[in-house]
């Protein structure tokens, strides 16, 4: 802002001050007047609507889908995204800490008089910018699939070997088709075609770290588990 832009916006001002009505009582009065009225029909919500409270929680559940409430889906993921155990730490407080910090700083780096938005052209992509990558996450965290289940379509004799699959954690480290992680483990959607079915009962029994041994697994349901993944091609 120039001297002469400076002056102009003083002289605007106290001629805008002198005509209007001081700040205490009278916005105080309103402000207060409505946060009383936010405050009682919350209380009558409360008192006459109540709370919702979903199911009791199971303990014993194991297709339990754990999900953030929606407006942290996009917080839920950057985290999906970023997938190194190195990196978690940039996912969780360092892109969150430096948008905030960014936010909270503008007042001190955006110096400018401007205030209509036509003329501030980089404040504006970058709202934009910022609310599509929030909303495309929000999106993309609402339709991820579940940890625990494989969506691919099997012949029904091989349904039961991929519950199993679903509901052993495989999902954690191997993909199936469109779900499950990227890794460590090698993706499993053709293993059919790349290992025999003995060689991928051996993997279960004798696998190499970091993949669990899953030789306890009961029989009939290891039989299905590699009897599913042998088809997969
Ligand atoms: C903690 C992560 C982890 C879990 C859980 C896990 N695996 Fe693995 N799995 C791996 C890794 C890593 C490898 C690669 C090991 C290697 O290269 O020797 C692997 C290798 C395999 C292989 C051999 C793949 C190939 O191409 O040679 C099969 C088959 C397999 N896993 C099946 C499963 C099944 C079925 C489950 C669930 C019952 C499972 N894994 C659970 C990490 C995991």
């Amino acid at each position: 802002m120039d001297a002469r832009q400076k002056e102009k916006y003083l002289r605007e001002y106290s001629a805008m001050k002198a005509a209007g009505k001081p700040f205490f009582p009278y916005a105080v009065g309103k402000d207060g007047l409505m946060a009383c009225i936010v405050m009682i029909v919350i209380i009558l919500m409360s008192l006459f609507l109540g709370a919702e409270l979903g199911p009791k929680a199971d303990p014993t559940t194991t297709s339990y889908v754990p999900r953030p409430e929606w407006y942290f889906f996009f917080l839920f993921e950057v985290l999906r995204v970023i997938k190194p155990p190195d990196l978690v730490f940039v996912a969780t407080l360092g892109i969150p800490n430096i948008a905030l910090g960014l936010l909270v700083l503008l007042p001190f780096y955006d110096r400018g008089p401007e205030r209509r938005p036509e003329r501030r052209p980089v404040a504006m992509i970058a709202m934009l910018l910022t609310i599509v990558a929030m909303t495309y996450l929000t999106l993309l965290g609402a339709f991820a699939g579940s940890p625990i289940t494989i969506d691919e379509e099997v012949p029904a004799k091989y349904q039961y070997g991929k519950e199993v699959a679903a509901n052993s954690g495989c999902l954690g480290c191997h993909k199936f088709g469109e779900n499950g992680n990227d890794g460590p483990g090698p993706n499993l959607s053709e293993i059919g075609a790349r290992l025999p079915k003995q060689a991928i009962e051996r993997t279960l029994d004798n696998p190499t770290p970091p993949m669990p041994s899953f030789k306890s697994m009961p029989p009939e349901q290891k039989k299905a588990l590699v009897e599913f993944l042998g088809q997969l091609r």
